[in-house]
């Protein structure tokens, strides 16, 4: 495997990996039906760090995101969240530890219909019985770009406006994580954009780490490093990625995988 850096890339080369897979592998079914998901994939997530995951369907994206966020267990290997290893926490623990530590930014959107958009911001706060940090929230509601529609329930918000509630309720309790499974994939391209654009600047501005399954090289631009999966392990890393040069690598593998 090899790993490119375009030119002008924004690279993180400190800080400490905030999450961290080894020799991680995923196996569903046995016998007949056993499916190889994950095959001893090794990657880190740097703190302060935007990744895009790619990868034709099947190839294990969304099994390396839940693996690596507490919401699958792993067959074998180490799935790391800091330094808390996620493989050895009982289900209480790793409850603890998702509330507190991780955020999640689904496809569709999971608000709350009867809420408005700060209710639906502080709800796992509010469920887990902790006081917000004012001054940050303020600074994501302000980042998200919602000051004026924080008392609109989700129906009175358009789709890319519903994603950044979300976006701010993964950000409201300072995770260490986010991660995001396709979480433009509903959007047209307009709010897709206001949501990336967003996260990107929960990166650069408020130090966030964000690790973000994506099919879209358009999408996959707006992080600082893409790595491709092909049959469950990882087959490329590429740093500053432009949406030409991830198109040119989905290119390659597609001519790869015909002629072999
Ligand atoms: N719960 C499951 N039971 C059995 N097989 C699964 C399950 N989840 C995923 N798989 C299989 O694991 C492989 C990887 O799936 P997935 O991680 O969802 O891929 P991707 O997100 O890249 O499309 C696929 O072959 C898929 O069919
Ligand atoms: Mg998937």
């Amino acid at each position: 495997m090899t790993t490119t850096t375009q030119p002008g890339a924004h690279v993180v080369t400190s800080g400490a990996a905030a999450a961290r897979a080894t020799d991680l592998s995923k196996v569903y079914g046995q016998g007949e039906t056993k499916v190889i998901a994950l095959d001893r994939v090794s990657v880190e997530f740097r703190q302060g760090q935007f990744t895009a995951i790619m990868g034709p369907s099947g190839s294990g994206k969304s099994t390396l995101m839940h693996c690596m966020a507490g919401l699958d267990s792993v067959s074998s290997g180490s799935a790391r969240i800091g330094d808390t290893e996620l493989t050895a926490l009982k289900d209480k623990k790793l409850t603890q530890l998702r509330r507190d530590k991780i955020g999640f930014i689904f496809q569709a959107f999971n608000l709350l219909p009867t809420l408005n958009a700060m209710e639906n911001i502080t709800l796992p706060m509010d469920i887990a019985g902790r006081k917000p940090d004012r001054a940050w929230l303020d600074k994501v509601v302000e980042t998200v770009g919602l000051s004026g529609r924080l008392k609109h329930r989700p129906s009175e918000l358009s789709g890319g406006q519903q994603q950044r509630v979300a976006v701010a309720r993964a950000l409201a309790s300072q995770p260490d994580i986010i991660f995001g499974d396709e979480p433009t994939g509903n959007l047209d391209s307009r709010s897709g954009a206001e949501v990336l654009g967003f996260l990107r600047n929960s990166v650069r501005e408020l130090g966030q780490t964000v690790v973000m399954v994506t099919h879209d090289p358009v999408a996959a631009s707006y992080a600082d490093r893409v790595i491709f999966l092909a049959d469950g392990r990882i087959v490329d890393d590429m740093l500053g990625p432009t949406a030409d040069s991830v198109l040119e690598r989905m290119k390659n593998f597609e001519a790869k995988g015909r002629t072999s």
